[in-house]
């Protein structure tokens, strides 16, 4: 193929020659993870200067294109996708879906329609059976690909508001919330912001939101349960962006849904713990919830970006999302834009069916398995000192402090100037801790040493140093 259009692309065989030097600088990028700064230093970060141009007035180059990617853009990045990298919940890629969303970003396929995209429906409804089964949901449980959980959430609960004003006979369709009654919406206080952002999209105030009391891990004390207030979405969360948690589906479930509230679970990566004997009791009762909002960019370990909505009222979600147009005809396909507020997306049912087909049932299982007993070698190793274990038992997150929030936000910072590891850090409870999320498929018993060894190093130097004897 050539682009005459180009300087000199006449001479150039462009698709291949690019698609060869991507691959290659991609190959050695994902190769040597584990060596990289784990943060870029302060050199890389100067050179992003290089991006800050005006617009070029003339084409340029596309091997300079990629090139200067690869020099500028490739030390900027952090090796948030190897086993040194326990930030936020970040997750990591595993190979196989790597390689199957770069066939997939090849075929470029637009799966909003299925006539658009034969391929992509088909893997969608794939995945769909295989991850409501592996998750243990009804059968009739439809799944939505989006983003993430930010907008998996924003779906779910779109679907929610559908659902109660249909029950609630307004005609939502035609009136909108202008003048609509109230929907009141409970949850512990420790939800995840991307709920807050969502619940705001879709329009509800701060006087509708009731946050409830809950326990030193966040969990919603059952007893702080009020008696609710009609249309009421109740939301709980499987996993806890700090401590892990999972709230007590088992006994608040059936004390809200006797009330007809509509229950979402956000488990942007708690989720998984249905998918493995050795963390299947955390989501006990957790299947009689309406909707779920889950990330396989996270713990499944599938490339960004790839997140699930999950709904056991078809009609709702769909009806949530509806968009009509005459050139959006119906065939006989799925067509994934139902269940999803964009139209237009990329395939991303390739690498997650991919992800699946390696991991098997088994598979999903020893991931999830390896992150907590990774997470459990973690506190067994901190648990002499000097840092407080503030949770127990939390999935694959660990969380600690110093006595001191300034030791402590000390002791991060000097972590993360490392190099070797990186982590994050947050306000819990009104104290500064260092959160430590085991994400990673890349991690190893060893990785783990070392962030032990590293965590005491940093608490050695940020100790306030003894007093002087007299
Ligand atoms: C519990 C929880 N909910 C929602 C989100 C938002 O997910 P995303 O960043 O994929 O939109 C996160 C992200 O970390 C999370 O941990």
């Amino acid at each position: 193929m050539t682009f005459s259009w180009l300087p000199g692309g006449s001479e150039l065989n462009l698709q291949q020659d690019l698609l060869d030097a991507a691959v290659l600088a991609t190959k050695h990028y994902a190769t040597t993870l584990d060596a990289r700064a784990v943060f870029p230093s302060q050199a890389a970060l100067a050179s992003l200067a290089v991006f800050d141009e005006a617009i070029p007035e003339a084409p340029c180059d596309p091997g300079t294109v990629l090139g200067t990617l690869a020099t500028h853009g490739a030390p900027a990045t952090t090796a948030s996708s190897g086993p040194n990298y326990y930030g936020f919940v970040t997750g990591g890629s595993l190979p196989i879906a790597l390689a199957a969303r770069w066939l997939g970003d090849g075929w470029d396929q637009n799966s909003a329609l299925g006539r658009m995209s034969p391929i992509a429906a088909q893997l969608e409804q794939t995945v769909e059976h295989w991850v409501t089964d592996l998750l243990g949901l009804p059968d009739e449980t439809v799944m939505g690909l989006v983003s993430g959980s930010s907008i998996a959430g924003l779906s779910a609960l779109a679907a929610a508001r559908t659902h109660l004003y249909t029950k609630a006979q307004w005609p939502f369709a035609e009136k909108g919330l202008h003048g609509a009654p109230p929907i009141h919406i409970y949850g512990p206080d420790s939800l995840h912001g991307s709920i807050d952002k969502a619940l705001s999209i879709l329009g509800f105030g701060a006087n509708q939101m009731h946050w409830l009391a809950t326990d030193s891990e966040g969990r919603l004390l059952p007893s702080a349960l009020p008696t609710l207030e009609p249309n009421a979405i109740v939301i709980l969360q499987a996993g806890q962006i700090c401590t892990g948690a999972f709230d007590d589906f088992a006994s608040i479930i059936p004390i809200v849904k006797a009330q007809g509230a509509w229950v979402h679970i956000d488990g942007a990566f708690g989720l998984w713990a249905a998918a493995c004997g050795a963390t299947r009791h955390l989501m006990a009762g957790a299947d009689q919830a309406d909707s779920w909002s889950v990330d396989a960019h996270k713990t499944l370990n599938v490339p960004y970006d790839c997140g699930l909505v999950l709904c056991r009222h078809p009609s709702a979600l769909k009806s949530a999302l509806t968009a009509s147009g005459s050139y959006l005809d119906q065939s006989s396909l799925r067509n994934g834009m139902e269940m999803t507020p964009e139209m237009s997306r990329r395939a991303r049912s390739v690498e997650l069916w991919a992800a699946l087909k390696f991991l098997g049932r088994s598979g999903v299982a020893g991931l999830i398995g390896h992150f907590c007993t990774l997470a459990d070698q973690l506190r067994e190793q901190l648990r002499n000192g000097p840092y407080t274990l503030i949770n127990e038992g939390g999935f694959n997150q660990v969380l600690v402090a110093l006595d001191e929030d300034a030791q402590t936000n000390a002791a991060l910072q000097f972590l993360q100037a490392s190099g070797r590891v990186w982590m994050s850090g947050a306000t819990w409870q009104d104290r500064a801790v260092i959160r430590i999320s085991i994400s990673n498929w890349q991690t190893t018993e060893a990785h783990i040493r070392l962030l032990g060894t590293e965590m005491q190093r940093a608490a050695q130097a940020v100790q306030p140093a003894p007093p002087a004897s007299s």
